[in-house]
């Protein structure tokens, strides 16, 4: 199976805080965009990489990845499923017929093991499947003020991560669907649900975290330290 990956890096990272988008931002040797893209362009499963950026990038020139031979560029747009859709559109033009996997730039912690169990999931979820991780704090529900109502059945409920591995064809077609219609995406998965798919959950490594507010970056720091 031909495998085309799509990096969403179009956000500005405006809870982090930073002088420039979180992706950009030095992590050890390199920016965490350029974490994340070694651990994609270097799986040999992974044919082609396609990065959405924010139309005034001015960063992702100056990464040494920019000009690998695997590596497109896409302009990204408003939201998130946007920049995603934009890629997909890409995507269907290179090979109809591969299968999307989905990452977001701000994981940079991702493994290969991580990886190889998502495309090993193919044959047991066809319709696609996602990286996940169980839930493992008592869950409360509350009231409008926060007042606790009862505690929901932990042993459902999942972390959704990235990346998320679904066929080209279906996902651009119900991401473009459900974006005409105004659903709320906030993952790929919640495209294909929309539609009636059942994606597969494939539990994955905590350590796949996105960072998102400041204190993340020590967290990631460590967690990349550790290979
Ligand atoms: N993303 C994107 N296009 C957007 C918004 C987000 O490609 N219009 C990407 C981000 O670059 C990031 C991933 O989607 O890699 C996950 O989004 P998030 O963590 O929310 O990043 P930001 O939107 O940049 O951060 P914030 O929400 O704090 O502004
Ligand atoms: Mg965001």
């Amino acid at each position: 199976q031909s495998i085309i990956a799509i990096v969403p890096a179009a956000g500005i990272g405006s809870r982090m805080g930073a002088d420039k988008p979180k992706q950009y931002l030095m992590l050890g040797q390199q920016s965490i965009l350029a974490h994340t893209l070694d651990v994609l362009l270097s799986h040999e499963c992974i044919v082609q990489v396609i990065v959405a950026l924010h139309p005034q990038d001015q960063y992702f020139k100056q990464l040494p990845q920019a000009k690998h031979p695997k590596l497109m560029q896409v302009i990204g747009g408003g939201e998130r499923a946007d920049s995603v859709l934009a890629a997909l559109d890409h995507a269907m033009s290179i090979n109809p017929c591969a299968w999307a996997l989905v990452h977001d730039a701000a994981r940079p912690c991702l493994r290969h093991e991580d990886i190889n169990k998502l495309i090993g999931s193919l044959k047991q979820y066809p319709q696609g499947a996602i990286l996940a991780a169980p839930v493992r704090d008592t869950m409360k529900r509350s009231d409008a003020n926060g007042l606790i109502t009862n505690t929901v059945e932990r042993a459902l409920l999942w972390h959704a991560l990235t990346p998320q591995f679904f066929p080209i064809v279906a996902l651009q077609h119900n991401l473009s669907k459900a974006l005409a219609a105004n659903v709320s995406i906030t993952d790929e998965a919640s495209a294909m649900e929309w539609a009636g798919v059942m994606p597969g959950l494939v539990s994955g490594r905590v350590d796949n975290i996105k960072v998102t507010h400041p204190d993340d970056l020590q967290l990631a720091a460590l967690f990349m330290s550790q290979s």
